[in-house]
């Protein structure tokens, strides 16, 4: 069956909801950000310093183009969307979610997080990067499920429902 992937801001639960959701079907998970890093061989903070975010989102297409099609959910970073390229390829593909969040749960998740670069920004540009994407995840996706209040199993078994 057509691989799912999963969209969403930093914090929406792309990775728990994705172990489940493949533990589920009996796919394997693929995370984009990994495969990055080991593509590259440096952690995404440790790319973002020394190449910046350009080079990064070169990375992020690349290893977009080349995700299995089939029988794997696919984790995506929370910033795939931003390129228009990337939208159109994820639109084309049927099976992508978008897993959203209100910003106030994300703030609560992340209140201590350090480790994405993009997460290291007043709180304004925070919020305004948010909200920016979020006619991306819509654009780019086939459902849109609301997960705030919801487990990762909840989420997965809505996902599963719809696909
Ligand atoms: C990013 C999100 C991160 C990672 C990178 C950039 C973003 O992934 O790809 O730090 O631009 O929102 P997560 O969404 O898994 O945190």
């Amino acid at each position: 069956m057509t691989s799912i992937i999963l969209l969403g801001f930093m914090g929406a639960g792309k990775t728990t909801v994705g172990y489940q959701l493949s533990d589920q079907l009996g796919y394997s998970f693929l995370d984009t950000d990994h495969e990055i890093e080991k593509q590259v061989g440096l952690s995404i903070p440790e790319i973002f310093e020394s190449y910046g975010e350009n080079y990064f989102r070169e990375l992020e297409t690349q290893v977009l183009k080349e995700i299995p099609l089939d029988n794997y959910v696919i984790g995506t970073g929370g910033g795939i969307v931003e390129k228009e390229e990337n939208r159109a390829l994820l639109k084309e593909h049927n099976n992508t979610v978008y897993l959203k969040v209100d910003y106030d749960t994300i703030l609560k998740r992340l209140v201590n997080d350090d480790s994405r670069p993009l997460w290291k920004q007043t709180d304004h540009e925070r919020l305004t990067l948010f909200n920016r994407r979020q006619a991306y995840y819509e654009e780019s996706s086939s459902l849109t499920i609301q997960t705030d209040a919801l487990t990762r199993e909840e989420v997965s078994n809505q996902i599963l429902k719809y696909i």
